[in-house]
């Protein structure tokens, strides 16, 4: 016991973390008009809002003039004030407004500073932050498009779901596509039961997203029938014959959609560093199904919950491990889309359009 007190204050390893994309940040219904909050995002401070006009903002929680967090000073709704100085910024573009120590004699210009703020959007209920790479300070030419939950009908619900995770970002994303720990890990009465191991094969193939050079790159488990021995699914099932799609998209993205007719459900599920070596996960959903259904809603919530938290205990336990750095293995095929991760992340580092399928594969696992 005493050991793993000691170990607890090791920090697990940290992961080489991807720049210059979208990422959730907070949930935006806890940012009211008129006030901030901060958040960790890639390591990095945020300090976040929504002006008075409803249009939220992220700054880097840094002023620029001698670095104090600008959270510790003011924001009256329309302008963030530093504590120190009281310099001003404008907290969308980061425009300095004032600085309250100038003359008539200054030749200063004030308009010339900035803060560092980012591009901040509201998609299914997150706060999206682009975070550029370290150094490229002012954004140049278009953003790619912001992730959203796959929505297929005018008329939906939503709910949202999230677990903070002790282990580095990676170690997250491949337990969120790990095929093999679900008979292990989520056992329970109404989803499946350890016994219903069987063996199974499914199509892979490979998204190139050529037109941003593989930026977004990823793998696509093909339309199939959902396994049959689980509950939900057999829920769903009610409206017909019932196909998944699941897609990995770099570079921490799994969209699930199950359609059914004109009835679906979609997620998506996202794994964010906070942190080099800490990440959270966030579960989105929409669905049509179901809508007559009394207390739908609540109850997906409770059951996602469950499955949520198995996946986090799970991993605080995996991190109690990690942090006396052991060696790792990935073997065949179980462990093939962690190493297809793994090897569409180093494309992506050294920005060439490489990927690790050449076509369509099939892969075999029991679980
Ligand atoms: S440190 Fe912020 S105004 Fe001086
Ligand atoms: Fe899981």
């Amino acid at each position: 016991m005493s050991d793993l007190v000691g170990i607890a204050s090791i920090p697990g390893p940290s992961a080489e973390l991807i720049f210059g994309d979208w990422y959730p940040a907070i949930r935006a219904d806890q940012l009211h008009r008129g006030t901030t909050k901060t958040a960790l995002l890639l390591g990095h401070p945020l300090l976040l809002g929504r002006r008075n006009d409803g249009r939220i903002f992220a700054m880097r929680d840094l002023c620029p003039h001698r670095g104090i967090p600008l959270s510790a000073g003011w924001f009256d709704g329309e302008t963030v004030t530093c504590k120190y100085h009281g310099w001003q910024f404008e907290p969308c573009s980061g425009q300095c407004k004032l600085i309250p120590s100038l003359t008539e004699a200054d030749t200063l210009d004030a308009s010339k500073i900035f803060a560092a703020s980012y591009a901040c959007e509201e998609r299914d209920g997150h706060a999206w932050v682009y975070l550029p790479q370290p150094g490229a300070s002012r954004i140049k030419g278009e953003l790619p498009p912001i992730p959203e939950v796959p929505k297929f009908s005018a008329h939906f619900r939503t709910a949202h779901l999230h677990a903070d995770l002790p282990c580095n970002v990676d170690h997250g994303i491949i337990g969120l596509m790990d095929p093999a720990h679900g008979p292990f890990v989520h056992r329970s009465w109404w989803w499946r039961s350890g016994s219903s191991i069987h063996a199974k094969e499914k199509q892979f193939e490979p998204l190139l997203d050529l037109e941003n050079c593989g930026r977004n790159a990823g793998f696509r488990m093909a339309a199939h029938a959902p396994s049959s021995n689980s509950l939900p699914y057999k829920l769903l099932g009610a409206h017909g014959p019932v196909t998944t799609t699941i897609d990995f998209v770099m570079p921490n993205r799994r969209y699930e959609t199950i359609r059914s007719g004109d009835k679906w459900f979609a997620t998506l599920t996202t794994v964010t560093p906070v942190t080099p070596s800490t990440c959270r996960i966030d579960v989105c959903a929409a669905w049509n199904v179901l809508a007559w259904f009394p207390f739908f809603t609540q109850m997906l919530k409770f059951f996602g919950a469950i499955f949520v938290r198995q996946d986090q205990e799970t991993m605080v336990e995996q991190a109690q491990g990690l942090r006396y750095g052991p060696a790792l293995m990935l073997i065949d095929d179980a462990d093939k889309p962690a190493k297809w991760y793994f090897a569409l992340k180093q494309a992506r580092l050294r920005e060439t359009a490489e990927h690790p399928m050449d076509g369509p594969v099939t892969l075999h696992w029991r679980s």
